[in-house]
């Protein structure tokens, strides 16, 4: 396994450019599912997840090529209507592929996915979402599998507005017949995007940006091309190490996609300037501590909770951190308090001590963005700091240390 060296407290100067959003385009690859043309999706990240999404779009049959971030898949010969337990487990998004598997064929078979780092990740909502469409849905030897020949435009009202739920009824509910409505959607950019890109296929949804999501069942879509919106979490993990430590550009990013992560990091005595897909960071003279609470989009996003509290152990002062989104997502914790930070933890709701000033050590990845905070904590500490296991950083990060290194951080990639 791979680990990252990284001796901190280098400053930070430069230009980045941000790859396409992991999670938009990762619908966006099963959406294609939906018609037997070849779709075509440009600025593909890649990554160990679009990968693993390859993988998986080639067991269920569709062919792949993938050059130069530029992804065609053909659906034509899609003949296997399965995910398989092992893809599955890897990556929760193979979920992905049951809302268009199920809505052009009228049958899928779905590993149910295990939990992640962080504690369980249910799909109920996806599963009521498929039912209410008119879908028989049940549970075999940890198999989803669910039939429906015709599916019927149905009312769908989410209890918690899903990103995944909301973007695998869409995909299901684009063929059926009749209208669906589904209320308490999600409205995260990914799923804009995805909306935008069946739209584009000839699908009939309204409603976009909005919570509320009207579909109108057409016969048949055909095959899109199009360019990925640029990963806003990425883009605010870049601005956090400029706020903390540098004056750097990030290129093709979309600063209306993090605004609320922009006006806090404003609010901690960084500044910034937003132009056309491009923002520029200068480092705060003093981080104020800055209390955020994560919310569903257009709040505070949950992805970027962890890399917030690695900033915040350099603020000056106390801070406190509250996820509304995952109630668990702490696994970062312990390995920053190894890196010198004191941060506290009562349920869903962290206290960072803030002040530290922190050393060097040997910490351990256990999710996507609990690694990029310990890469902060690196960047920002004293000495040597060795990131353990980072096959997780690689799940939604393209190039990371090359990025990092090319505006100034010691960082690099040695093979344990
Ligand atoms: C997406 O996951 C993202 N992943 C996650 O990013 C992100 O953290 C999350 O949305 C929230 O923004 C992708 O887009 C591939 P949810 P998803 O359904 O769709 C509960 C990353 O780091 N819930 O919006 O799985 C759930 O437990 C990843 O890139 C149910 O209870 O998230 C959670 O508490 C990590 N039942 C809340 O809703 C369901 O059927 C939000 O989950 C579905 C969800």
């Amino acid at each position: 396994m791979d680990k990252l060296v990284i001796h901190g407290k280098n400053p930070l100067s430069g230009t980045v450019d941000i790859s396409g959003a992991k999670n938009a385009v990762l619908p966006m690859m099963t959406a294609a599912l939906l018609t037997e043309g070849v779709t075509t999706i440009h600025k593909v990240p890649d990554l160990r997840d679009t990968r693993t999404m390859i993988r998986l779009l080639k067991i269920i049959g569709a062919g792949i090529e993938f050059i130069d971030g530029t992804i065609k898949i053909d659906s034509s010969t899609v003949n296997k209507l399965e995910a398989p337990y092992d893809l599955v487990k890897t990556m929760r998004a193979s979920f992905y592929v049951m809302g268009p598997l199920l809505g052009r064929f009228g049958e899928v078979k779905v590993s149910l996915p295990g939990g992640c780092a962080w504690g369980p990740r249910p799909v109920d909502f996806h599963l009521m979402g498929m039912q209410k469409l008119g879908a028989d849905v049940s549970l075999e030897q940890g198999y989803i599998l669910a039939k429906g020949l015709k599916l019927k435009g149905t009312n769908i009202c989410f209890d918690f507005p899903s990103v995944g739920a909301t973007g695998n009824v869409v995909m299901a509910a684009v063929l059926a017949e009749g209208t669906t409505v589904i209320e308490n959607a999600a409205r995260e950019p990914d799923i804009v995007q995805l909306c935008e890109m069946l739209n584009m296929m000839g699908a009939n949804i309204t409603g976009l940006n909005t919570n509320t999501l009207t579909i109108e069942g057409v016969r048949e879509l055909h095959s899109a091309e199009i360019t990925v919106i640029p990963d806003r979490i990425e883009t605010g993990t870049f601005l956090m190490a400029g706020a903390a430590l540098g004056n750097i550009t990030l290129n093709h990013a979309e600063p209306n996609h993090l605004q609320i992560v922009l006006d806090k990091l404003e609010e901690c005595g960084a500044r910034y300037k937003a132009e056309h897909e491009k923002i520029h960071i200068q480092k705060a003279d003093e981080i104020k501590a800055v209390d955020i609470t994560t919310e569903v989009y257009p709040g505070f996003p949950t992805d970027l909770q962890a890399q917030w509290i690695a900033l915040m152990c350099a603020a000056k002062g106390q801070s406190i951190v509250t996820d509304t989104v995952y109630h668990d997502r702490f696994t970062h914790i312990p390995e920053l308090n190894r890196l010198g930070a004191h941060i506290s933890l009562h349920d869903n709701i962290a206290t960072v001590a803030g002040d530290a000033s922190l050393k060097g050590a040997q910490v351990m990845s256990t999710d996507i963005r609990a690694s990029a905070s310990l890469i902060l904590g690196g960047l920002m500490a004293e000495g040597q700091t060795d990131v353990s296991r980072i096959y997780h950083i690689d799940r939604g990060y393209e190039k990371i240390e090359e990025k990092f290194r090319s505006i100034g951080a010691d960082i690099s990639r040695i093979s344990e």
